[in-house]
């Protein structure tokens, strides 16, 4: 672990994992033991880092093998897991369900059954978070795409999941809002964050990366060296 980082968060264990997507084998056979606080994921388009990704998150079922999450298996525990996790994807237009900014965060705490003041007061302290407190009755639609990824950061994080999965979220985004959307997610090392990106130098900050090729996750280290041999099997 990386000195000076936060005591682990939890464990994420694959063991001879593998997923069929119709006929294609999308992760082949990845054993592996994760207990950093920040986890790059990185690889070519196709290589299976998404489907790594839904597998811990629970939206893909193992074939084989078996995974487990802070000790939770994701399709037998399934409302601890989801309790447990949040996920981000690249397009927030996936993640954004109510007609405004307010009631889509407040949307996400609805499996909390809070009282109405309780809601309301948790959903004025995360979107004053996530700067989005003088947007709360606009049309969620009609943000831009920085603040509707800050939305779907919101929306995954209000629940104060150990485990945040975020697929590619920044590649939609300009430069200021990828940093932005980062800060946030590589801000906080007290939850657990599993980060799918092609931008190595944000996989630089992790704690850890994985490299995967042709399904299978062919190196884990850390991020400077998995990062330097990634860019050598790219040289022309
Ligand atoms: N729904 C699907 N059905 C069949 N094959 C899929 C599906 N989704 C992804 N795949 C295949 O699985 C492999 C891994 O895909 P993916 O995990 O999305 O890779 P990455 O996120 O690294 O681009 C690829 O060969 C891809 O074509
Ligand atoms: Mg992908």
């Amino acid at each position: 672990m990386t000195p000076g980082a936060a005591a682990s968060p939890g464990i994420l264990t694959l063991t001879h994992a593998s997923v069929h997507l119709g006929d294609q084998l999308a992760l082949d056979d990845v054993s592996v033991n994760l207990d950093q606080p920040r986890i790059a994921v990185i690889g070519s388009n196709g290589s299976g880092k998404s489907t790594f990704a839904r597998l811990l998150g629970g939206l893909v079922t193992a074939s084989a093998g078996t995974v487990s999450v802070h000790g939770l298996d994701p399709t037998r525990q399934s409302t601890e897991f989801r309790r447990a996790v949040g996920f981000i994807f690249s397009n927030p237009d996936a993640q954004i369900i109510m007609p405004t900014v307010a009631e889509d965060a407040a949307f996400s705490l609805r499996a909390d059954r809070l009282r109405k003041a309780e809601s309301a007061a948790r959903v004025t302290a995360a979107l004053e978070r996530f700067g989005l407190a003088d947007l709360a009755d606009r049309p969620a639609h009609d943000l831009s795409g920085g603040q509707k990824q800050l939305l779907a950061l919101c929306g995954a994080l209000i629940r104060e999941p150990r485990l945040v999965i975020a697929d590619e979220p920044t590649a939609y985004l300009d430069a200021r809002n990828s940093r932005l959307i980062a800060d946030h997610l590589l801000g906080d090392a007290s939850r657990q964050l599993v980060l799918v990106t092609h931008d190595l130098a944000l996989a630089a900050c992790c704690d850890v990366a994985v490299l995967f090729e042709g399904g299978r996750m062919i190196a884990s280290g850390h991020p400077t060296e998995i990062i330097g041999r990634y860019e050598s099997s790219l040289a022309c």
